[in-house]
């Protein structure tokens, strides 16, 4: 769907966009692993602002292609979130129920300022009203991996966005 130098030439304009608009600040970013720890590197490593960076994972997917609608925390950040410009950064936003807990759950825990950035949007699929700061590509109902998004735990090393096609028997 896309390819490596898409998805790296989108990011560059991501970070820069970033770099603008925190421009004097710097910036917390939390990387909701794993999916998004592909794009938080190639994201951070572009932002010429001073960032730090924490780590959550949560869980709302099984081995499908369905959210759960339940979400699960894994892993909690290490640091608090107080008077620090949280950047949530997300591989992919689909129905959006992991994200609006995500973004409740954070938002409770007094950052200055609370943004999101995706690099890839499914649209077509939300059930919850989700502002997304920061979106890379906004792409159809399909699923796809690569870039740090797996199916079953594979594929997340691919360079680049592929789609999976599923074969019936
Ligand atoms: P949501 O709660 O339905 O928005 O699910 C978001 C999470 O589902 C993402 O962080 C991914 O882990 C997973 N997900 C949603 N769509 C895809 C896809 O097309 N490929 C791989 N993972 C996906
Ligand atoms: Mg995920």
């Amino acid at each position: 769907m896309l390819t490596e130098q898409e998805v790296n030439e989108k990011i560059a304009q991501i970070a820069a966009r970033i770099s603008e608009d925190y421009a004097g600040e710097s910036v917390h970013l939390i990387c909701v692993l794993k999916g998004s720890m592909f794009f938080t590197c190639e994201l951070a490593k572009r932002i010429t602002l001073p960032v730090t960076l924490d780590f959550m994972s949560v869980s709302s997917y099984g081995n499908g292609t369905e959210s759960s609608g339940n979400v699960r925390i894994n892993k909690d950040l290490d640091e608090p979130l107080d008077g620090k410009n949280v950047l949530v950064i997300e591989d992919i936003i689909d129905s959006g129920r992991t994200l609006s807990y995500l973004m409740e759950n954070l938002g409770s825990r007094n950052p200055k300022s609370l943004r999101l950035c995706t690099l890839l949007d499914k649209p077509d699929r939300r059930v919850t009203d989700i502002q997304v700061d920061y979106t890379g590509f906004v792409i159809p109902d399909e699923f796809v991996v690569g870039y740090g998004l797996d199916y079953a735990q594979k594929y997340r090393n691919l360079p680049f966005v592929g789609v999976v096609e599923f074969i019936e028997e």
